[in-house]
Order: C-alpha cells, then structure tokens, then sequence
C-alpha cells in the first residue's frame, strides 16, 4: 500500500524528468512594464501546451505564485491593473539536445508562440493589433507593444498556425479583423482534429 502511493506520487516526477531531459524546451519569462519600466511584473514557465492558453495579467499577477499552474509569478506586489503595460521583455531560448546546440540561438524558431493582446481573454479591442513572438532570443529583449497588454496566449511552436518565418513583434490583426486570434487557434485545433482521424 505505502510502496503504490509512494511510487504513484513518484511516478509523474519520473515521467517529468524523463521528458525535461530529452526536450530542448527550455523557460519562457516575460516582463511587463510601463512605458518607463517601472512596476515590472514577471511570469515565467518551462511549459509549452499544447492548445492555446491564455493568460490575463489582472489574473495571474493578483496574487503570488500559484500552485495548480506550471508557471511562477514575480514582482506581483509591483502589479497595478490600471497601469498601460506598453513595455515588454521577452525572453526565450532553446535547449541542446543530446548536446547538439544546433536548434539554439537568438533569431532561431523558438519551441513556442507567444501572443500579446491589448484585451483581456486574448482579444483585440478599440482597433488595436495583437503582436506575435516565436523566435529565440538568449538574453531577452524589451519592446514597445503600441496598444498595451491585457492578457497573453502561449502554445507550442508546433501546435501553432503555421508561420514562414519565426515572429519577433509581429503585428496581426487590425480593427477590421477582430478576434483573429481565436480564429488562428480555432484554426489550429480544427487542424489538430484532422490529424487526428488521418
Ligand atoms: C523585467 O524583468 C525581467 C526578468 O526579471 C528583466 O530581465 C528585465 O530587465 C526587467 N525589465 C525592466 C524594464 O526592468
Ligand atoms: C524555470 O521556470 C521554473 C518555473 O516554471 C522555475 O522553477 C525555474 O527556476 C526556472 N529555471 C530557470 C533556469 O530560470
Ligand atoms: C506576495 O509576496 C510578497 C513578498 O514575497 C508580499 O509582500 C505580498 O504581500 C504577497 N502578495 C499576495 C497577494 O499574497
Ligand atoms: C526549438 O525547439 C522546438 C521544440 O522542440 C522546435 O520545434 C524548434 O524547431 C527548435 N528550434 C530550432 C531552431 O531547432
Ligand atoms: C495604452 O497606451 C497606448 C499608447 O499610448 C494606447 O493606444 C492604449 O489605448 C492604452 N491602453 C489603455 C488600456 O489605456
């Protein structure tokens, strides 16, 4: 009895390491800021789902650190829900694997998509665009995100519609096109469906 809870409460920590190891995933962090970098808020997670997930700052940076999430919050004492948070730092690297470094360096296609919204629930809103990230970047960089950020998607690059070239601030969408971010995801699943029954 105590060996099967033992090795039942082992057993996902087995299974964890066992992925971590043959990965190249490596953390996604992100900061938010205001326009002069005051109040950066971080997020960070060594997760990349396989469906859209989507984040609102207003969630998880109102309280500290959650535990029924894969991801960790910093600075949360810093949040303001009526701060613009125009400024973002994003960083993302690859992993080697099996010690090739090849897949790692900035520039280089990320193991994620990143998606900022000026709305919450991932949503466009007052005609301003969403922006897109999916390349590596080692050091992490700081850009300006025109409209602000509300909320936040991530999903695995491999998950995501497909992109010719990996996305460094990318604007998507436009006033007349609201809501192409679910449409992209709804997209990516029906995709993911049709795989499926192939
Ligand atoms: C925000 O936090 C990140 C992660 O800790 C850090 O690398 C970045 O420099 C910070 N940005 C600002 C504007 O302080
Ligand atoms: C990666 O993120 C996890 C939280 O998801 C954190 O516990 C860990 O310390 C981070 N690792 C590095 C190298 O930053
Ligand atoms: C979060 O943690 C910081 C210090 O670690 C603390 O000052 C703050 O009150 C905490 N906030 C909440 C909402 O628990
Ligand atoms: C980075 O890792 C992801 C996930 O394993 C992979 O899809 C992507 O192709 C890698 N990037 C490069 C440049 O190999
Ligand atoms: C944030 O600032 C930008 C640019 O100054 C503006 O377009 C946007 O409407 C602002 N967002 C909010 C929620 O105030």
């Amino acid at each position: 009895m105590y060996f099967t809870q033992a090795f039942l409460t082992l057993l996902p920590l087995l299974l964890a390491s066992q992925v971590e190891a043959q990965s190249s995933i490596q953390n996604l962090t992100l900061g938010f800021s205001a326009n002069d970098g005051k109040g950066n808020v971080t997020f960070s997670t060594s997760e990349a789902p396989s469906s859209v997930t989507c984040f609102n700052l207003a969630e998880i940076f109102a309280s500290n650190a959650s535990t029924e999430h894969s991801y960790v919050v910093d600075n949360t004492q810093n949040f303001n829900p009526q701060t613009n948070y125009t400024s973002l730092f994003y960083q993302q690297l690859n992993g080697s694997i099996n010690g090739d470094t090849s897949g790692v360096g900035t520039g280089k296609d990320a193991a994620r998509s990143v998606e900022v919204f000026p709305g919450e629930d991932c949503r466009e809103t007052d005609g301003l665009s969403w922006y897109g990230f999916s390349c590596q970047n080692a050091d992490g960089e700081t850009y300006t995100v025109p409209g602000g950020v509300k909320s936040f998607s991530i999903v695995s690059k491999a998950e995501s519609a497909n992109q010719g070239h990996c996305w460094i601030l990318a604007k998507q969408g436009a006033a007349s096109t609201s809501f192409k971010g679910c449409f992209a995801a709804v997209i990516t699943a029906a995709f993911s469906g049709l795989l499926l029954i192939m």
